[in-house]
């Protein structure tokens, strides 16, 4: 049987979780590839660092070169994470012909342009499964499973942490802090969960697959970003009266164009709170599992559901790359399915300000006559319709949540009327809005 030589960066949690994984499926993959792995180095940071998988001494190195520079390393897999340190070791394998496995969806979200352009420019290729969705072959799924769809839309809970916090919010019904605190405690958030409740990581995801869906590389600056530190578990509790759950989505539309030559493609690419219908199957991804929903014009709905993180189900997609990586190797062709194709020149990421859904809108009034009426003429102006209204509370004179849902229309043009309705006296507070996805 042919053999591949591969040597790792990082024994981390990923790292460990890999090596364990090749140890125990090493031969069945073998089987099923016709090419068995051979994994001979894995460069670490320190010898003696706690790991909870234990790799053997004989494999390790503290210099990242020797794995990467090593000749007899086929395919070099990257799981040290970072994006300076990481984008060097990437490009120096790939200049030397070397394809390379990456779960690092910050570096490709940072630099996958030029990575990209390296593993062309030197005949080879970059394999990320593992970079969004953890175990759940998502990225093989758009490129292959529906290359005859135009994608119309993808919502993706890709980041567990949040949908955890925001689960438990609902389920417990704690407080973001408290659910946060939980998270970190269970080890889903690290101690500075920026990346994760800021909506770092969702961006860095639902930018990849934004690209893959829609043909040009959508980059991070043009992707509209908001996290979940503002949540609160009154909004929790109203979404839930109204028949909503609140969930962290990462957003990828198509707005105009359906691919025909000449006419532009835009499309929205977005991570936000919102509200979705209980009854729709993304509302009950519990935990810290992830769900991304793919709607496909020949298709239809898909949906792909699984653990977004964590040891094993990364280094299951890891393992699925190294095969792919192994195969096209040992067939010459390492540039089979190039890790992005860019099939769309023409394409444009709208601005927020035009994007255009339902919404929610919580505001703190005084309970008096007129209020509604002055909010209601606020937005009716600007051409903004309300579907429903409730008003927990019968408190003359006091301050009481007035929950307003509203029909479509622009974020610009719902940004403007909150600005507006928060000047009025009897607002007390600053409207709170999300936007309402999943419902026609
Ligand atoms: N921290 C991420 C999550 C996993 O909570 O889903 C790595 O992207």
């Amino acid at each position: 049987m042919d053999e591949v030589t591969i040597g790792m960066i990082g024994a981390g949690t990923v790292g460990g979780g890999v090596y364990r994984a090749l140890k125990r499926n090493g031969g069945l993959l073998a089987s099923r590839a016709g090419i068995r792995v051979r994994l001979k180095k894995i460069a670490v940071k320190a010898f003696d660092e706690p790991r909870k998988v234990a790799v053997p001494e004989s494999l390790m190195t503290l210099d990242w070169r020797e794995v990467v520079e090593d000749p007899e390393v086929q395919i070099v897999v990257e799981l040290a994470g970072g994006t300076t340190t990481a984008r060097q070791m990437v490009l120096t394998a790939l200049r030397l012909g070397k394809p390379v496995v990456t779960a690092n969806k910050a570096l490709l979200s940072a630099h996958g342009e030029e990575l990209f352009a390296a593993a062309g420019e030197h005949g080879t290729n970059l394999y990320y499964e593992a970079s969004v969705g953890g175990g759940i072959p998502i990225i093989k799924s758009l490129r292959d499973g529906l290359i005859g769809n135009r994608i119309d839309c993808i919502y993706g809970i890709v980041n567990g942490t949040c949908n955890y916090i925001l689960w438990r919010m609902k389920e417990e019904g704690a407080e973001f802090h408290q659910a946060l605190k939980e998270a970190q405690r269970l080890g889903y958030a690290e101690a500075e969960p920026s990346l994760d409740v800021d909506g770092h990581d969702s961006l860095h995801k639902i930018g990849i697959l934004a690209s893959l869906a829609y043909g040009f590389w959508v980059r991070p600056k043009e992707i509209c970003r908001e996290g979940i530190r503002s949540v609160s578990l009154a909004d929790v509790r109203f979404a839930d009266q109204l028949g909503y759950t609140i969930k962290l989505l990462g957003v990828a539309k198509r707005l105009a164009g359906r691919g025909v030559p000449g006419e532009p493609k835009t499309i929205q690419a977005a991570v936000y709170p919102a509200l979705v219908p209980n009854h729709h199957v993304l509302a009950n991804v519990a935990d810290s599992f992830n769900a991304i929903l793919v709607c496909g014009d020949v298709v239809g709905d898909t949906l792909f559901y699984g653990r977004g993180a964590g040891q094993d189900p990364t280094a299951s997609a890891v393992l699925s790359d190294i095969a792919d990586a192994a195969r096209d190797l040992k067939h010459e062709s390492p540039n089979r399915v190039p890790p992005f194709v860019p099939h769309e020149r023409n394409g444009r990421v709208a601005p927020a300000a035009e994007c255009v859904s339902r919404y929610y809108v919580r505001l703190e009034v005084l309970d008096r006559p007129g209020v509604l009426g002055r909010v209601a003429t606020i937005l009716g102006n600007l051409g903004i319709g309300i579907s429903s209204v409730i008003q927990p509370g019968d408190c003359p004179g006091k301050t009481v949540p007035l929950i307003l849902m509203m029909h479509k229309a622009p974020f610009a043009a719902m940004a403007e009327a909150l600005e507006a309705v928060g000047r009025l006296e009897a607002v007390k507070r600053k409207p709170v809005m999300y936007r309402v996805e999943l419902c026609d």
